[in-house]
């Protein structure tokens, strides 16, 4: 299993701090960002990692993080997205490190207050598909929202203004490598970005996508400047990453 963090896009949610940097380059209490996926990641025992970024800020990534080994890299790579053509198309540019592996992809955005290996482990033992992780959220139009019926995933609506259940799908994402084949369908959204929303719908439709509802905190960070202060200070006090039981 490789690991994917996607950490391009133009951080215009969180204007002006993001002026003159990369979203995932702004501190989260004591750490950059992009630090809480990678040590998801490496305690879940993914520790063959990319990172996906653009922009202008590109090479303060490889300045912070160098090669991956403090955070337990076996190996950390780099890709370079043109333009935000969305979180699909940033997946597409590592198609060659993953080749026919399975894969976890991170939004560098997002962080979790548990630890994942408990999801990542029933995702080794998926034989194939993907598999997506639910949160019950105050305000799920803000997310992809998932319409669930007899406990199967039926369709995600993305940032619906009628939101049909009370979960948002987080910003991880675990597929086998029949993704690769459904990132080449893809059309441009009304937003003009391939959606991962897209990506995990085509896994719905072939009966090929499972998941789980998580238990602990979850956080967008840079969802808007509120969440992102409701990140810094969930972190401050509780820190993230913890192992705890699942659901
Ligand atoms: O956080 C969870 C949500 O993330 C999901 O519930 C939504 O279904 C999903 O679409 C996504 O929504 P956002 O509106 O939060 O996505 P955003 O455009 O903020 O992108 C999230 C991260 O993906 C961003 O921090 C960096 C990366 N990204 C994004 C774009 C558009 C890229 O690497 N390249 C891109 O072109």
């Amino acid at each position: 299993m490789k690991g994917v963090i996607l950490a391009g896009g133009t951080g215009s949610r969180l204007l002006p701090l993001t002026t003159i940097t990369n979203k995932h380059l702004l501190p989260v209490y004591d750490k950059p960002m992009i630090f809480y996926p990678i040590e998801s990641l490496v305690r879940a025992g993914v520790t063959e990692i990319m990172v996906v970024t653009g922009g202008n800020h590109a090479g303060e990534f490889l300045r912070l993080l160098q090669s991956g080994k403090a955070f337990g890299c076996t190996s950390l790579q780099y890709a370079y997205q043109e333009q935000a053509g969305g979180i699909a198309e940033a997946l597409g540019l590592a198609q060659e490190f993953i080749d026919r592996d399975k894969c976890v992809v991170v939004l560098a955005d997002n962080i979790l207050g548990e630890s994942i290996k408990p999801y990542v482990d029933n995702f080794c033992r998926q034989d194939r598909g993907a598999r997506i992780l639910l949160k019950e959220v105050a305000k799920p139009e803000a997310y992809g929202v998932p319409i669930i019926e007899n406990n199967r995933l039926i369709i995600i609506q993305e940032k619906p203004q009628f939101p049909r259940s009370p979960y948002a799908v987080i910003g991880l994402y675990m597929y086998d490598a029949e993704v690769w084949d459904i990132i080449r369908t893809l059309k441009p959204s009304g937003r003009g970005e391939l959606e991962i929303t897209d990506v995990n719908n085509a896994y719905i439709d072939r009966g090929l996508m499972e998941y789980d509802i998580i238990s602990g905190w979850w956080g967008d960070a840079g969802e808007s400047i509120e969440s992102y202060r409701e990140a810094f200070n969930y972190v401050a006090e509780h820190g993230a990453n913890r192992l705890v039981q699942p659901v």
